[in-house]
């Protein structure tokens, strides 16, 4: 028998093994398993549980008890208490691979191809949201580099589509103390940005800026420079960056671009930029 046919049949029954109840079994895993890690067999199966828990969205949300009985599968798997959300991963872009990620966030259609350098799109959720099929409550886009999550922002996903959702009024929360107050509605022309199609003429997208100041004044929180606008130094890619790029503030209010040339720290660059949602 094909090997990945009989790992997804093993998945299959691991999962109705591990969530499966009498009366409302679901196969909650389908499609390719995770590339297996030939040295590190540990790690595999570790993604492999985690892919099932995420595909099984029920999960944590224990339905209403009173007529149902406890199950052996809820006493052995206890649900932390809370609301947590259910993070799924629906995008991940990757800097330096010379794609846009706006346009990989932006396009109708995924190409597969993309994912040889990183990226990911989990099309169907996609394409869910997209057509309005799905209630996305949150949306937690997130930043990291080779140490991990350096930011995060998360925001009210109720009646939002693919690119509404990234906005001021639905931003929950972030890492940084002056943004949600931000005045950030006198227009482009002031160089104030709080949106996904950002300034389309320089290619600056997932923009959430507060001023423009010829370049060298600009002071923002968070900037995905995808391509050469040869409008101020600090958006020009280097030798060890380049496009499409991610900066953003590593303190904790809005930078000065142009201080990513002096290397002082206070703007972080971050190696991708995913989005995860929680959704019905
Ligand atoms: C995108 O997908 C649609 C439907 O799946 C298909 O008809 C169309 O040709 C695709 N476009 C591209 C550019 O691949
Ligand atoms: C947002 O997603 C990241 C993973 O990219 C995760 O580490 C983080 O805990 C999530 N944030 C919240 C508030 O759940
Ligand atoms: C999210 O937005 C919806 C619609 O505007 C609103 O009804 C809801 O209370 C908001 N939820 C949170 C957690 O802010």
């Amino acid at each position: 028998m094909d090997g990945a046919v009989a790992v997804v049949l093993m998945l299959s029954a691991m999962a109705v093994l591990l969530f499966g109840v009498e009366s409302q079994q679901r196969v909650c895993y389908s499609g390719p398993p995770p590339e297996p890690d030939p040295d590190n067999p540990d790690d595999w199966m570790k993604q492999v549980m985690q892919e099932i828990r995420k595909r099984c969205p029920g999960r944590r949300q224990p339905t209403p008890v009173a007529t149902e009985k406890p199950t052996p599968a809820a006493t052995e798997t206890p649900t932390p208490a809370g609301t947590d959300p259910e993070w799924r991963l629906l995008f991940k872009g990757v800097a330096g691979t010379g794609v846009s990620l706006y346009d990989m966030w932006t396009a109708m259609n995924w190409t597969s191809s993309y994912e040889a350098s990183g990226h990911r799109r989990d099309n169907s959720l996609y394409q869910a949201w997209r057509n309005g099929q799905l209630h996305v409550r949150q949306v937690n886009l997130s930043l990291h580099d080779s140490s991990g999550v350096r930011a995060e922002l998360i925001f009210n996903g109720t009646g939002s589509d693919i690119k509404s959702w990234f906005t001021q009024t639905r931003l929950i929360s972030s890492p940084w103390d002056d943004l949600k107050s931000a005045q950030l509605t006198g227009g482009h022309a002031l160089g104030q940005f709080f949106s996904i199609d950002g300034n389309y003429e320089r290619d600056w997208r997932f923009y959430i800026n507060n001023n423009f100041g010829g370049c060298k004044g600009d002071e923002g929180w968070l900037v995905v420079i995808e391509s050469n606008s040869l409008f101020c130094h600090w958006d020009r890619q280097t030798a060890a960056y380049p496009y499409p790029f991610i900066l953003y503030s590593a303190t904790n209010s809005k930078v000065t671009w142009d201080r990513v040339r002096s290397n002082d720290g206070t703007v972080g660059r971050a190696d991708s930029l995913t989005i995860h949602i929680d959704a019905e």
